[in-house]
């Protein structure tokens, strides 16, 4: 199906791990993913962190280790390129690591927050941080305990509002690497629908989903491909 749309248009690519696994960085729910290594309740929730802060910290150190070297792949870059034809492109995506950063990508919404940010307990206080983290570190300003800048299972991903806004005027909605499983992400493509979008959905593996168009495959293979065959026009 060939998509044409306006060049000043509004389109959202929605990621998920699966965007991340060809740059060497595990998805979650596949088999060998990280929440078969780790239980989801005892280090992605305010009370893991409230109960075992060492464990919680244990599992995002080894995180922030792996995407010092990981480098972004033909999907990342696709976007690049693309934004260079359609700048009213968005990234929304789901993963924490900053491979859209590094492949030059622009507009990006983290709406799990991101690896290398670290924020404090209780006040406001946040630092841009890769660094390895020892022992539990404490605020600089109040003292309380820092955790890792992620939005957990039970907290409000960020930048809904915005998110919201983008989903009600987009031309055209792409997922790509996402199961689906997680809310509110996993209803993004149905609000972009309703809203007038055409959607298309990405994955390796096939998902149920309300896209008008489902492209099985990897995404360095058929995001470059789906992105390089979108049209543009003026009005
Ligand atoms: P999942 O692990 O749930 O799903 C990743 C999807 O990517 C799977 O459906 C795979 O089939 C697909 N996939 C794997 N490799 C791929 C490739 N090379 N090309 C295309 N697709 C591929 O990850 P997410 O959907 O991102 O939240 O998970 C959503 C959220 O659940 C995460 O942000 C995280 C997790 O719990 C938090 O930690 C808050």
């Amino acid at each position: 199906m060939q998509i044409s749309i306006r060049s000043d248009s509004t389109v959202v690519i929605l990621t998920g791990a699966g965007i991340s696994a060809e740059s060497g960085l595990k998805t979650f729910r596949e088999s060998g993913g990280l929440w078969e290594e780790y239980n989801v309740y005892d280090v992605a929730t305010p009370e893991a962190f409230a109960a075992n802060p060492e464990l919680v910290w244990e599992f995002y150190n080894k995180r922030r280790q792996q995407i010092i070297n990981a480098k972004p792949n033909d999907a990342h870059r696709a976007i690049t390129d693309f934004q260079s034809r359609f700048p009213g492109t968005f990234v929304i995506t789901q993963n924490v690591d900053d491979l859209h950063e590094k492949a030059g990508n622009m507009n990006i919404i983290h709406m799990h927050g991101e690896l290398n940010s670290i924020k404090c307990t209780s006040c406001s206080y946040s630092r841009k941080d890769l660094s390895p983290v020892s022992g539990i570190p404490v605020c600089p300003e109040c003292s309380s305990p820092l955790r890792p800048d992620i939005v957990w299972f039970g907290e409000i991903p960020y930048h809904m509002q915005d998110i919201l806004r983008l989903l009600s005027t987009a031309s055209l909605f792409i997922a790509v690497g996402t199961s689906g499983t997680v809310y509110p992400a996993a209803q993004f493509i149905e609000i972009a629908s309703a809203a007038g979008a055409e959607t298309v959905y990405i994955n390796k593996e096939y998902v149920k989903c309300h896209s008008s168009q489902f492209i099985q495959g990897s995404a360095s293979e058929k995001l470059p491909e789906l992105l390089s065959s979108i049209g543009a026009y003026n009005v």
